[in-house]
């Protein structure tokens, strides 16, 4: 059930915003409106988000990210369009009516989390719900769950100094959860990590969510974490949502080519799953395996496949299975029922990609994205791209 719906939203700063919408809306160009000293920085934006969802917004620096954020809790007005929370139109509601909103159900945790520094940890994990007016003794018992929940017990007296900077971030959501707000919203909230910490915050928060089940919406411009944390993505470019979909979507059929080159240091093999890329049980029974063993039902296929895996397998476990034998890998569901096929060419055409459909076949992604769009990419400052933990492939893009 969507919780969350956001519908042609606009944010336009500067001089008459409205008549900016309203020229974008009917096609004018944002460096149109540039050149006149306005910034369209969110452009006819629509996203819904589910129940239960992490819904990441990924987009380079500029992109327009934050703002569409601030939008979704009513801390900036939008120029255009509605926000809906739980069916209530939050642009139709009053000053007063939001902040109750507000304070109640969204939580927002911010990239560089302000802890009170003359506040024990669990005094600042408390701070949501005192601002809340709950009265200390609960606040504390919430607030001690919480910290629990983020892995913080035993913390509770120290002093913010005393945690590690992964330590402090997680006092951060414990502060959201605490407030029981069932829409989280995370601006770049792991940015400023370490990687390594980065990736424990990471996992604590998918562990947390397997229980909490709430609405997140979280922001990044590093393309890891969102293809590690985001159920859907939607990518951000100059103001627009360029895609929406999952991890695998944006991966396996990039809207243009700007995702696409955004997407090419991504390691496919573990975020593609074998059910994302499979073909049908049909496209292989019938045929005859070179040793003359039939193909005919689905029992059959199985009984020659070289493995059999399930439909969240990533495509890192196919390789053996594909390399040992000419017969697909079978893939099954979660019942344990044969759902499809992957075949060794398969696996190699999804790996090798090419980002535009007449490079030449078999030239990875990243050597046919060499365009104007790659080049383009590169010229970004270095803090403010996707992670890069692949050196070696910027020097392919670049060849
Ligand atoms: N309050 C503001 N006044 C004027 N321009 C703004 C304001 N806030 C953001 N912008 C501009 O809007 C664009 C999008 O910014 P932002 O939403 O912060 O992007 P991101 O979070 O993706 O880095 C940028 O060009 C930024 O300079
Ligand atoms: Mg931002």
């Amino acid at each position: 059930m969507s919780r969350l719906q956001a519908e042609h939203l606009y944010k336009v700063f500067g001089r008459r915003p409205e008549d900016a919408a309203a020229r974008l809306e009917a096609g004018a160009d944002r460096d149109e409106l540039r050149a006149e000293g306005t910034t369209a920085a969110v452009i006819d934006a629509s996203i819904e988000v589910d129940e239960g969802q992490i819904f990441v917004v990924m987009g380079l620096s500029g992109s327009g990210k934050s703002t569409l954020l601030r939008m979704l809790n009513g801390l900036l007005e939008p120029t255009a369009g509605t926000v809906r929370f739980d069916g209530q139109d939050l642009t139709s509601l009053s000053d007063k009516e939001l902040r109750k909103v507000r304070s109640e159900k969204i939580s927002m945790v911010f990239q560089h989390f302000a802890l009170f520094p003359h506040r024990s940890v669990l005094e600042n994990a408390a701070y949501g719900l005192e601002v809340q007016g709950v009265p200390r003794a609960e606040r504390e018992r919430r607030a001690t769950e919480a910290l629990e929940l983020t892995g913080l017990k035993g913390w509770e007296k120290s002093w913010p100094d005393e945690l590690s900077g992964g330590m402090q971030q997680r006092v951060g959501l414990a502060r959201a959860l605490a407030t029981n707000a069932d829409l989280l919203l995370m601006d770049e909230s792991f940015s400023a990590l370490d990687p390594l910490i980065r990736r424990d915050v990471q996992d604590q928060l998918l562990e947390l969510q397997k229980t909490l089940k709430k609405t997140i919406v979280f922001i990044t411009h590093d393309l890891n974490e969102a293809m590690r944390l985001g159920d859907k993505i939607a990518v951000m470019r100059d103001g627009r949502i360029v895609q929406i979909g999952s991890a695998e979507d944006i991966l396996v059929t990039p809207a243009n080519d700007y995702v696409a080159s955004f997407t090419q240091d991504v390691d496919r093999t573990r975020v593609l799953t074998a059910g994302a890329i499979m073909a049908e049980v049909g496209t292989v029974l019938g045929s005859t395996t070179p040793d003359g063993k039939k193909l005919g039902t689905g029992a059959e296929f199985r009984a020659a496949a070289p493995a059999t895996v399930g439909v969240d397998t990533p495509l890192v476990e196919l390789f053996t299975p594909c390399s040992t034998s000419t017969v697909p890998v079978a893939v099954t569901d979660a019942n344990g029922d044969l759902v499809g096929a992957v075949a060794a060419e398969r696996l190699l055409a999804v790996l090798g990609e090419p980002a535009d459909q007449d490079a030449t076949p078999g030239v990875p992604a990243q050597a046919a994205a060499a365009d104007g769009t790659a080049a383009r990419l590169d010229k970004k400052p270095a803090e403010d791209g996707p992670v890069d933990d692949k050196p070696e492939d910027k020097v392919i893009a670049g060849a």
